[in-house]
């Protein structure tokens, strides 16, 4: 494996019960950066992520994650070796307040100063602490979510739809940060918003019904003509 990787994911199946889902998916992350993972609804994408962190089992191929096979790793170690995962949905605690959310995902990290750092990343939520999670708004609710999984100091964050649902002017305030994070960490972006993808991330893959169809460097996918037809309903 390339030294400069941090993931390599190859020739990756994944199922739900009898129903295959991906179908031989390849992906590698260097160990600084974004990579995108684009494609229209149902396209596997959430799997893909699920089936990295290990909350869905691979049914074929490898996952090496900083040098480990993680293929078979139970999910829990892969956190601790450094895999942070940011669900598309839910990723903190509706009814804790802010300051609960993060002192739990402290703790869990053994790490109380992390949540400081978090704070720096998001100040907006320093101005939130007492309030319930669920109250929050949209975008303020991904960048707690994002902030929990950051307080586990991880290698590699895998970041599902971090703008969906968020007020447009919120969705730049979010790539920015991304855009920083990825100075020091891998990400593996999952998103919808195109323009936001192709300006946080280096490589893009496209998937399509489970297969990538497309990759390349962000510049040139932005470009293809075949872009469209894949991301069409
Ligand atoms: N728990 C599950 N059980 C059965 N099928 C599932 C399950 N989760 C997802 N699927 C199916 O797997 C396929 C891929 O779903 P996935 O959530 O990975 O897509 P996605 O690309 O993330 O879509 P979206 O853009 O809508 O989030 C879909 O056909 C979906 O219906
Ligand atoms: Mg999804």
């Amino acid at each position: 494996m390339s030294e400069a990787a941090i993931l390599q994911v190859r020739d990756l199946c994944a199922s739900y019960d009898r129903s295959q889902v991906l179908f031989g998916i390849s992906v590698t992350a260097p160990r600084r950066g974004a990579v995108a993972v684009l494609g229209r609804n149902g396209a596997g994408k959430t799997t893909l992520l699920k089936t990295i962190v290990g909350e869905v089992a691979a049914g074929g191929g490898h996952i090496v994650f900083d040098g480990y096979r993680a293929t078979r790793m139970p999910t829990e170690r892969r956190v601790r070796l450094g895999v942070g995962y940011v669900p598309q949905e839910q990723g903190v605690f509706g009814r804790l307040s802010v300051r609960e959310n993060l002192e739990v995902g402290a703790a869990a990290a053994g790490d109380r100063k992390a949540i400081d750092s978090v704070l720096s990343i998001f100040p907006k939520l320093g101005q939130r602490l007492g309030q319930p999670a669920a109250t929050l708004s949209g975008g303020e609710r991904k960048m707690l979510a994002i902030g929990r999984a950051l307080l586990s100091r991880p290698k590699l964050l895998l970041l599902d739809e971090p703008t969906e649902g968020v007020w447009i002017g919120v969705i730049e305030e979010i790539a920015e940060r991304l855009r920083a994070l990825v100075k020091e960490m891998a990400i593996v972006l999952v998103e919808q918003h195109l323009e936001l993808a192709l300006s946080v991330a280096e490589y893009a893959y496209v998937l399509d019904r489970g297969r990538v169809a497309l990759e390349g460097p962000a510049a040139s996918i932005r470009d293809d003509p075949r872009l469209l037809q894949y991301l069409a309903p």
